[in-house]
């Protein structure tokens, strides 16, 4: 069997994707597999590369340009026993766009589907869904476009009169703090609301909290597995691109030390969001825990990192389930809903 490893997209999440595509390429079984590159570079570009039938030695060969690769149109990776892996971070990869093209090509693919993708990607419509299913969440106050242009001081007042300083203000549909700014003042917040829409069209402006940041890792299609929490150790003011990518200025403790009931919840909440959102395969549903041990459910990663230190690898090894076996778990899942899928009735 063929394996497509989709990896680089257009988007800011660009070099996180090529190291999480690094690893993985590390750990698939190529007893069963053969690998085919596919790189989509920043401009989007699609190339064709390699085929790889034993672990790549060294990430260069991850690094394809259009002299050393074939350019591919998308529907060319069609083919028949092979199924996608698409190792995309941020827009354009975890927002339901490629997936949506994986279904339209008929693809297995791993991961979850269009409707879950695109909702987890956008800070609103999840906000919306798990307002639904009573999920606690910072309150917030969303922020169209038109809105902002026709009365600021309107949307000064909405914010003012349903949160207080400090306010997070964030671009619904981005990932890696890109377009994320905290303000303490009016002033600030209409920077980086000006900010934000440099972005998206909607922009979500939530309460500021002093929290630790909770992260649990869920696995499954039918039947949802969830890890123990695991806490992001911070001593930035608050966790953006660098810090979490970069300067490795997080720890991360696995299992969080907090309470066990806290933990039993955290697992509970990430369990019912999941299903909420019409997730398969995996997530990582991340959370605020403040002093007094209140969660609030922050938000969704469809396709969270995946280098070998990252939260959500990391998790599953506490539970038992090491990075190969996590890989070819995720593989068989997205077999399976494909397989299901064709046997639904459509007339
Ligand atoms: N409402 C908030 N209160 C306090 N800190 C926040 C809040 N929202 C975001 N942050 C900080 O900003 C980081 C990035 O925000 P997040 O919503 O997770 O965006 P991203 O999609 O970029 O990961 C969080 O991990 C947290 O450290
Ligand atoms: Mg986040």
């Amino acid at each position: 069997m063929k394996i497509v490893a989709l990896y680089g997209g257009k988007s800011a999440e660009h070099e996180i994707s090529i190291l999480s595509a690094y690893s993985m390429l590390q750990a698939f079984y190529y007893e069963y597999y053969q690998v085919q590159l596919v790189y989509i570079t920043k401009e989007g570009t699609w190339l064709k590369g390699p085929l790889l039938t034993e672990a790549p030695t060294a990430e260069e060969v991850l690094h394809l340009t259009e002299e050393t690769a074939t350019k591919i149109k998308v529907g060319d990776i069609v083919e028949e026993d092979a199924v996608v892996f698409p190792i995309l971070h941020g827009p354009n990869g975890e927002d339901g766009t490629i997936q949506g093209l994986l279904e339209t090509i008929n693809m297995p693919y791993v991961g979850t589907g269009v409707l879950s993708s695109a909702c987890a990607m956008d800070k609103i419509m999840t906000k919306h869904v798990l307002q639904q299913i009573g999920i606690p969440q910072v309150p917030y106050v969303a922020v169209a476009k038109g809105e902002w242009k026709d009365d600021q001081e309107g949307v000064f007042d909405y914010c003012e009169g349903s949160l207080v300083y400090p306010m997070f203000i964030k671009p619904a549909n981005m990932g890696s703090s890109v377009g994320i700014s905290k303000a303490e003042t009016r002033e600030e917040l209409q920077k980086a609301i000006d900010l934000a829409f440099q972005y998206d069209r909607r922009v979500i402006v939530e309460q500021g909290i002093d929290a630790r940041e909770i992260e649990v890792g869920v696995l499954g299609n039918d039947e949802v597995r969830t890890t123990v929490p695991g806490e992001i150790v911070k001593d930035v003011a608050f966790y953006d691109y660098e810090s979490k990518y970069i300067d490795n200025q997080v720890t991360l403790q696995i299992p969080a030390d907090i309470p066990e009931e806290i933990q039993d919840k955290a697992r509970e909440l990430a369990k019912k969001s999941y299903i909420a959102l019409d997730c398969s395969g995996l997530s990582r549903c991340d959370f605020f825990l403040t002093n007094n041990n209140e969660l609030f459910l922050n938000e969704l990663n469809t396709m969270p990192g995946f280098t070998p230190f990252s939260m959500y690898p990391l998790l599953w090894k506490e539970m038992g389930l090491k990075y190969g076996d996590l890989i070819e778990e995720l593989i068989q899942l997205a077999l399976m809903r494909h397989k299901e899928k064709q046997q639904f009735v459509h007339e």
